[in-house]
């Protein structure tokens, strides 16, 4: 996600701004920009690219002198990663320049009325439209920058950290967040702003994070003042004095990036569905199946194409979409579809599931449809990444970057994006009532509450790790939905613990694993109350008579299956059709915990890479 950084104060504000930049590089990005102010002009400088290039720039283009400046790291929402879509944004007249973090989305219908009114844009950015309608109100009103900032952010929907300053006002930088973080540091006749401490912890230990809905307005030689966007309340300003280490904030407090991915999960597939997911006009709006709903609803077939953790979200999208839809779906490694010939004709449309955008086989696989006529809709979590570009259409999970190389939030939100399509399919196509719809739909806006509720399973997972970390064999058992979670769950355990593991359909066991069951194996069994779950409780006697462990994942209030089994783990009531998304999250903490006391390099395991980017 992008970062954000601020100075106002007696040093150079481009050197610390730039570090600033440098901390924030953790959070993942495509382009970076930074704006100073010297007094006489307004100097923005900004680059595709990293902040090393950002740098660069800066430097040849001697522009780095100010007392006052905000930079971006930019992870591209609204239009592709270039230099001109990079911040920071300055309104027409030249004299705002802001910074954000976030997504305007009802930015277009702003900017259409905005253009109406005479105002140009030069980026396709939401920012870009934020800056000039805070430009426009203050033109209007005559209010103080604070203020009109409060007005604009009020005719916005969506989440933001913005940080603004006007040229004509040098002395102040406006900030404001709703969904997004942002701190304030402390110093002495000085302040900074960051995403999080990290840019700023080595200046000042005191800090000031402000809440969703607040807007600050940062003077020099002045105390902070902060209000109510909604109400103009003014709030009592809570300096806080923070202890942690710089590697500390970088991951939010959390010992690993992976850990920080799988709590970021209820807020991750909250972002995937904002905008798209409008739960009181009971209606799923993606642009891009909207723009090719005949394509879909005319399908002979999807194909999904993928690899690893993505192709297990296609698994769980087959058993979607084929029930809501009735469009029949297969769904194939990307590794071997682009190499053995396969029929694939202009009445196919191919889904290509990929989180970096650049797996290589993903590619190839996209390339091969294309060339037989084939229509290829992408699902990614990097804006402007290679297969964003290749494919006819898509649709993006908004999980933020992910840093750990086990994929976490990037699953559960491609499960999101495929789900909202399957429903707008099935809808479109009747093969789903009204109520079916309405019901899940409803249920899909519950799950970020139910996956924070989910997520305090995380001491029993560390207490089941404990028992079976030396083991040398896991096996994972799920039906239905939850036959891919189980999938998941085993390359989550031997990806990064190297513990030798393999998921089943639950029945399968008996023709094969049950050989390798003794007391010394664990067995990882989803066994909610949906489908067929006295199916999946013979599935565990069947184990328990071979002296097998079992952890089962179940409903909360399951009595018969806690009787039986050595652990369980609860999680909420769910529909089946969404339990993929509550059931991989006791999973992905199980092979954490594991990892953690094996003593194993969770967030980069050994002969692995976040992007494949070679066959
Ligand atoms: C496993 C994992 C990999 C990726 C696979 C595809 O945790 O991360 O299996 O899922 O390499 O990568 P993307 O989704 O970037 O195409």
């Amino acid at each position: 996600m992008c970062g954000i950084v601020g100075y106002i104060g007696h040093r150079d504000a481009s050197s610390v701004v730039l570090e600033g930049l440098k901390k924030l590089e953790y959070r993942g990005y495509d382009s970076a920009g930074l704006a100073l102010y010297d007094g006489e002009i307004l100097k923005v400088t900004k680059t595709k690219g990293k902040v090393s290039a950002l740098e660069n720039k800066l430097q040849n283009s001697g522009n780095t002198d100010g007392s006052i400046g905000i930079g971006h790291t930019r992870w591209a929402t609204h239009g592709v990663p270039n230099d001109e879509n990079s911040h920071p944004h300055y309104s027409n007249s030249g004299e705002l320049v802001i910074i954000h973090n976030g997504i305007i989305e009802n930015y277009d219908s702003i900017r259409k009325e905005l253009t109406k009114r005479g105002y140009q844009f030069k980026s396709d950015t939401d920012t870009e439209v934020l800056v000039n309608l805070i430009e426009e109100i203050q033109n209007k009103t005559n209010l103080k920058l604070g203020e009109s900032v409060q007005l604009a952010l009020k005719e916005v929907v969506g989440a933001y950290a913005i940080a603004v300053f006007d040229v004509k006002k040098p002395n102040e930088i406006v900030v404001a967040k709703l969904g997004s973080p942002l701190a304030i540091g402390i110093g002495t006749n000085e302040y900074f702003i960051g995403s999080d401490a990290s840019p700023f912890l080595e200046y000042t230990n005191k800090a000031i994070y402000l809440e969703d809905g607040q807007v600050a307005s940062i003077r020099l030689n002045k105390s902070i003042k902060i209000w109510e966007i909604d109400n103009n309340r003014p709030i009592p300003v809570l300096v806080q004095e923070l202890k942690m280490s710089l590697e500390a904030t970088e991951k939010g407090g959390y010992e690993h990036f992976m850990l920080k991915e799988i709590y970021e999960q209820p807020n991750a597939i909250k972002d995937t569905y904002r905008g798209r997911l409008l739960i009181n006009e009971k209606l799923i709006k993606m642009a891009g199946v909207e723009e090719n709903l005949e394509r879909f609803t005319n399908a002979d077939r999807i194909i999904i194409v993928a690899c690893g953790t993505s192709w297990h979200a296609g698994l769980v999208a087959e058993y979607i979409i084929e029930d809501l839809t009735r469009i029949p779906v297969e769904v194939e490694y990307a590794s071997e579809f682009r190499y053995r010939n396969p029929i694939i004709t202009s009445k196919d449309v191919i889904i290509a599931i990929s989180q970096s955008g650049e797996t290589a086989d993903t590619l190839a696989a996209i390339k091969l449809a294309k060339q037989n006529g084939a229509f290829v809709f992408g699902v990614c979590n990097v804006v402007g990444s290679t297969i964003a570009r290749e494919t006819n259409a898509g649709a993006y999970t908004h999980a933020g970057p992910e840093i750990g190389v086990a994929s976490t939030k990037a699953f559960t939100t491609q499960i999101t994006v495929l789900t909202l399509i399957a429903l707008k399919l099935g809808l479109a196509k009747k093969t789903i009532d009204n109520n079916t719809f309405l019901r899940l739909i409803s249920e899909l806006n519950e799950i970020p509450e139910k996956l924070i509720k989910t997520l305090n399973c995380n001491n029993t997972a560390l207490d089941i790790a404990k028992v079976y970390k030396n083991s040398t064999n896991c096996l994972f058992l799920g039906r239905g939905y939850n036959f891919p979670v189980a999938l998941e769950g085993a390359l989550k355990l031997k990806e990064i613990s190297y513990i030798h593991a393999e998921g089943y359909p639950a029945a399968e066991m008996k023709h094969g694993p049950i050989a390798l069951i003794d007391e010394n194996m664990p067995i990882v069994v989803v066994a909610i109350n949906k489908g067929h779950y006295e199916k999946t409780v013979s599935n565990i006697q069947e184990i328990k008579a071979r002296k097998g462990k079992v952890i089962a994942i179940v409903t909360e209030g399951d009595i018969t299956v806690k009787e039986l089994a050595d652990h369980v783990i609860e999680i909420p009531e769910t529909l089946e059709t969404l339990s993929p998304l509550l059931t991989t999250i006791p999973l992905q903490l199980f092979s954490y915990h594991t990892a953690v006391l094996l003593n194993k390099n969770v967030d980069q395991p050994r002969n692995l890479a976040k992007s494949v980017t070679v066959e």
